[in-house]
């Protein structure tokens, strides 16, 4: 599966949702998540993703994430359509560890 990390808090661009053929995003406020068991692995939402914030969880160093999409793609409503990324969005990009202030 492919995991969305800490560098889409608060950028939150959704052009993943646009790209991903079978639609696994899930919407918080300030960031999306993949739900692990409808991912089909394909990585087309990897290069998309302006704030290089999906991997593939076959980089080393993902487990916390791989718990975060686990957790909130069961809480989470699923998004199939982009709109208008933050205003701030580029102002938020490369920030360290968004998610402990900014996760919902
Ligand atoms: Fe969707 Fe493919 Fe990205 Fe998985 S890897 S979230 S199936 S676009
Ligand atoms: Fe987040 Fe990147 Fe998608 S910032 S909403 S994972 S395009």
């Amino acid at each position: 599966t492919y995991v969305v990390t800490d560098n889409c808090v608060r950028c939150k661009y959704m052009d993943c949702v646009e790209v991903c053929p079978v639609d696994c995003f899930y919407e918080g406020e300030n960031m999306l998540v993949i739900h692990p068991d409808e991912c089909i692995d394909c990585g087309v939402c990897e290069p998309e993703c302006p704030a290089e914030a999906i991997k593939p969880d076959t980089e080393p160093g993902l487990e916390k994430w791989l718990t975060v999409n686990a957790e909130y793609a069961d809480k989470w409503p699923n998004i199939t359509v982009k709109r208008e990324a933050p205003d701030d969005a580029k102002e938020w990009d490369g920030k360290p560890n968004k998610f402990e202030q900014y996760f919902s």
